[in-house]
């Protein structure tokens, strides 16, 4: 597939060009015909004989940067000075930080704030840690936490170059749903360490989101935290995806006039995303599915399910005809196709054996499972994981707000009834009027998402087990502590003093209002 220049490819080339008439459109036409596509162009000094001139434009990738640089270099009278990579640039230093809500000026708020004062807090949690949500971050805090051995399609790349993108995690938490997430980036892929450590930090944390961690090792991580914690642990590549692809099905079969109890639904792909869609159309009510890996369809008579509880599952849940073959052949009369699986398996030939209105949902990164515009001739709707066409499956549609919920909530778990409810919440933010074959999923800068994902998830949530004070740890409250004058309830109890949503409402949770960095941009092209 052709990809286009792309502003994640934006570079910033400063230059000295003669001062002549037609000298700076020179510089246009020149990255046009290398193929880039020039975003901004600032005259930034000019003398009679030189103009020095920065010129930001998008490439396809580093190549394409790099021949792009050698079209201006090649140009009569143009030198070229610096280049700049304008992800990069962002990227410096980090882009998040801690801050303080407090105010630290004086002595008295210092002693408040921390020592002695906080102590007569630190003793009130130690006798009532139900109220350790009440008066720490905990209530809006998540862990990100990752072992780097599955970091968006870049593979096992470690925990070092694992952070930038946990990082960016972190700040999309900040900005969707206000919620305070930190990266922890850990330098173990033994499962064991793992679930230890996740354990270990816990208690300063109202969930985990789990991130980038290789199948099968995510499912095996997941399933013992969330038997170990009280608090509820998400591993976003398997359930985030399974709420926005469900969400988005939900929509394509209301523009298409189908139900989900009824289509066939052929899928390739039994890895981390894979499993998890399954596991929620299952859920949902889906009945007729075919799942292929890399070895073909996944059926009862596979000799290789021994080996793999998660393909066992599989094959014990769909696939009754009991189907053995290729995905080719699993795609005939399928009404619906979800890859999540590898670039490039199918052909526009492959969609048109399926049945009229089809749904395609090719969302292996960067690279489709069939090329959009070739399943387009063939399917009525099309949904890729990229942002340069419609209908893109993205997981930010869905983790700020179920986490959102979640902490409101004050969750102990989560369930696949919450996901259930996060994916038709979803779908619902896409109204009759605005339905259509290119719009079933909402944009992630739509207003309306996080808050109405949240409000379904706080909701399912409150049904599963009604909200209350719970500690965060397995560890039983400690005796009551001596001295009265510390702990006593007329200095710790009371709503003056501790309680009461002025004191700790909705300034904590609810969303930012994602303004300007005050911090301001870390460094410039100078
Ligand atoms: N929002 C999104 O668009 C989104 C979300 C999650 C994953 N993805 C993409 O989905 C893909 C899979 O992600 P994952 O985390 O589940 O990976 P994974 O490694 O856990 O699983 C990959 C699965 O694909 C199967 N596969 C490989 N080649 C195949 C082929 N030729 N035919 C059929 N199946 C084949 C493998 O056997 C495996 O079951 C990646 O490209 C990822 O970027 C996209």
């Amino acid at each position: 597939m052709a990809m286009a220049p792309s502003i994640s490819y934006s570079m910033t080339v400063r230059l000295e060009v003669g001062s002549r008439g037609r000298a700076v459109s020179e510089i246009t036409r020149a990255v046009e015909h290398a193929g880039g596509v020039v975003t901004a162009l600032d005259v930034n000094a000019a003398g009679h004989e030189r103009l020095r001139v920065d010129v930001t434009c998008a490439a396809r990738d580093t190549a394409h940067a790099e021949a792009i640089v050698a079209e201006l270099t090649a140009m009569p009278d143009v030198a070229v000075h610096k280049v700049s990579d304008r992800t990069f640039l962002l990227h410096l230093g980090g882009k998040i930080e801690m801050r303080s809500k407090v105010p630290l000026r004086t002595r008295d708020e210092l002693s408040m704030a921390y020592t002695p004062g906080v102590a007569r807090v630190s003793m009130a949690i130690a006798n009532h840690p139900e109220d350790v949500r009440r008066l720490t971050i905990k209530r809006n805090s998540v862990a990100v936490v990752t072992d780097g051995s599955a970091v968006l399609g870049l593979g096992n790349i470690g925990p070092y170059a694992a952070l930038p993108v946990m990082e960016g995690k972190a700040a999309l938490f900040k900005r969707f749903a206000g919620i305070d997430a930190w990266p922890i980036c850990l330098d173990t892929q033994d499962t064991d360490e793992i679930v230890r450590t996740v354990q270990a930090i816990a208690p300063g944390f109202g969930g985990i989101n789990l991130e980038d961690i290789s199948a099968p090792r995510c499912f095996e991580v997941e399933r013992r935290l969330r038997g170990l914690l009280d608090i509820p642990v998400f591993h976003d590549d398997q359930h985030g995806t399974a709420i926005v692809v469900m969400a988005a099905l939900t929509n394509a079969l209301r523009v298409v006039g189908k139900e989900l109890g009824s289509v066939r639904i052929a899928m390739a792909g039994a890895g981390a995303a894979g499993t998890a869609v399954l596991r929620l159309l299952i859920a949902a009510g889906a009945k007729d599915v075919c799942v292929c890996d890399d070895k073909g369809s996944v059926h009862r008579g596979r000799t290789d399910l021994e080996a793999n509880e998660n393909l066992r599952w599989i094959a014990d849940s769909t696939n009754s005809p009991c189907y053995a073959g290729d995905l080719a052949g699993a795609i005939v009369d399928a009404d619906v196709f979800i890859g999540v699986s590898a670039p490039g398996i199918l052909r526009g030939r492959d969609v048109a054996a399926m049945k009229s209105d089809a749904i395609v949902f090719a969302l292996a990164n960067p690279e489709p499972e069939v090329d959009p515009d070739e399943a387009r001739e063939h399917a009525a709707v099309i949904a890729t994981g990229r942002s340069d066409y419609p209908n893109q499956i993205n997981n930010v549609l869905a983790f700020p707000g179920v986490f959102r919920g979640l902490l409101d909530a004050q969750s102990r778990t989560i369930t696949d009834g919450m996901l259930v409810a996060a994916a038709r919440a979803l779908a619902d933010v896409v109204t009759a009027d605005e339905l259509g074959p290119n719009y079933i999923i909402p944009s992630v800068f739509h207003p309306d998402v996080a808050s109405a994902v949240a409000a379904a998830v706080r909701e399912a949530a409150s049904g599963a087990h009604p909200a209350g004070p719970q500690p965060s740890s397995s560890r039983s409250p400690r005796p009551h502590a001596p001295g009265p004058d510390l702990t006593g309830p007329d200095l710790t109890g009371g709503p003056d003093l501790t309680g009461g949503p002025d004191l700790t409402g909705p300034d904590l949770t609810s969303p930012d209002p994602g303004g300007p960095d005050p911090s301001g941009p870390y460094e410039t092209v100078n």
